[in-house]
């Protein structure tokens, strides 16, 4: 049931306010998060239904079984994919994320280690060390007016030499773009070999997973989680 006087968050609205903005303004985007953060778990509704953090938390787990391990889940909105990780034994979570408001309510759950306001620009530096993390995750957050492919370097500095930088892609993201072609799979993914050929990543790879829409616009929702082993 709808909660009367709060904002309640929908994905489509979030996409449309998404679209309107310019690469270097994305700030009605946080401001729309900040609003409906209350209401995006329930939004979701992910009580038994996995969205993707499930999924990708697995993942994660095949690829660095060792649970002491520093990880960063940037784009962390309200925690869900933290949430995971820790079910599954990860002890040292730390989250990165602009809208406070959503950080806020990650916050009540406490499952991070650390709660970051910062974001991840093209060309800029967030406020974390060089090589600090042995694994960056992010779920739903390379999208359009979030997290952009040229911002991929970023991710990369901030992870260890060694260490795993991941993200997770619905297949409607990369399939269908119309708006901004350099979400297209093919697009993604020669961005991943230049990282290559740059020396940034000694190589990438990627899983397939399945998981709920909450939208309910996509069917039962396909997707890729990309991981790279950072050089
Ligand atoms: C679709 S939500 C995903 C949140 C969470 N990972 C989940 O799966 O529920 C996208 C999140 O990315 C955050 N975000 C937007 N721009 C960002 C940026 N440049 N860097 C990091 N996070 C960003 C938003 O505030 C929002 O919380």
């Amino acid at each position: 049931m709808a909660d009367p006087g709060k904002i309640q968050h929908s994905r489509k609205e979030a996409h449309d306010i998404a679209m309107s903005c310019s690469d270097d303004d994305t700030k009605p985007l946080i401001e729309y998060y900040n609003k409906t953060a209350e209401t995006y778990d329930k939004y979701l509704d992910v009580t038994g239904k996995d969205i993707g953090a499930l999924e990708y938390s697995k993942v994660i787990e095949k690829h660095q079984p060792n649970k002491d391990v520093r990880i960063l889940d940037a784009a962390a909105g309200t925690g869900i994919l933290g949430q995971k990780l820790k079910r599954l034994g990860y002890t040292n979570i730390d989250a990165m994320e602009p809208a406070i408001g959503m950080l806020k309510q990650a916050q009540t759950k406490g499952i991070y280690c650390d709660y970051i306001c910062d974001m991840i620009r093209p060309d800029e530096k967030t406020q974390v060390p060089d090589d600090t993390y042995d694994v960056v995750c992010v779920l739903g957050g390379v999208t359009f007016a979030c997290i952009t492919p040229d911002s991929f370097p970023e991710l990369i500095r901030i992870t260890k030499k060694g260490g795993l930088f991941t993200f997770c892609m619905p297949e409607y993201t990369t399939k269908t773009q119309t708006i901004d072609p350099k979400f297209l799979q093919d697009n993604v993914e020669a961005d991943l070999q230049a990282l290559v050929a740059e020396g940034l990543c000694s190589k990438w790879s990627k899983e397939p997973v399945t998981f709920y829409d909450a939208s309910q616009e996509h069917g039962k929702e396909k997707g890729d989680v990309y991981i790279l082993i950072v050089a």
